[in-house]
């Protein structure tokens, strides 16, 4: 069984990032445990909480990526970069030095936006941050989904058929690629 981080960069309660990476949870294959590791309540990092007794949330974070296969980013854009709340994970997750959580671990990345050019900011600064930490990106097949205020249904799935066949053929080529690399 793979277990898979879903890391998601909106706080909203109907945010189109967190209905995207639901969907993308449903269609990953059966020996895949896909779930949102929550980051909206983790404190801003700041070193000098990095003591003996980091912030709770800070520890229960890293402690649940100690035990995944991977991580998938599923990430709206801000000002044509990442939003601060996954950024600030990434930071928490970096810490402290010598024990980050991300080394070696396969990634992958989502980017959706309202408008046309589907998060390329956000998607490629992420992408640029996380590379850094030695976590493997995934190139390809990248996932710019723009629009997105007009892809989801009344039950928050996705309608399009051939927006659908894209995101199951990313799910299954992101689980060969963690097959790939552990
Ligand atoms: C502070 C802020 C900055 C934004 N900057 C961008 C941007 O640079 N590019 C873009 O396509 N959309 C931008 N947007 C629009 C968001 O991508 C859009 O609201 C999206 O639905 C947010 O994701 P969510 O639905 O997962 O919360 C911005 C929104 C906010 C609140």
């Amino acid at each position: 069984m793979k277990k898979i981080a879903v890391l998601v960069g909106s706080m909203r309660a109907d945010s189109f990032s967190r209905k995207t990476a639901n969907e993308l949870i449903s269609m990953f294959g059966d020996n895949v445990e896909a779930k949102i590791v929550e980051i909206n309540n983790l404190p801003l990092y700041n070193s000098d909480l990095e003591t003996a007794t980091p912030p709770a949330a800070w520890s229960e974070f890293r402690n649940s990526m100690k035990e995944v296969d991977g991580v998938l980013f599923v990430t709206p854009e801000y000002n044509r970069s990442v939003p601060a709340v996954l950024k600030n994970a990434i930071d928490v997750g970096s810490m402290p030095y010598g024990n980050a959580i991300w080394n070696d671990l396969p990634g992958a990345i989502v980017s959706i936006a309202q408008g046309n050019i589907g998060g390329f900011g956000a998607n490629h600064h992420l992408r640029q941050a996380v590379v850094f930490l030695d976590v493997h990106v995934m190139q390809t097949p990248e996932v710019y989904l723009s629009n997105i205020q007009d892809m989801f249904n009344s039950d928050d799935k996705i309608e399009n058929q051939a927006t659908r066949d894209f995101l199951k053929s990313f799910t299954y080529a992101f689980e060969a690629w963690i097959d790939r690399l552990n």
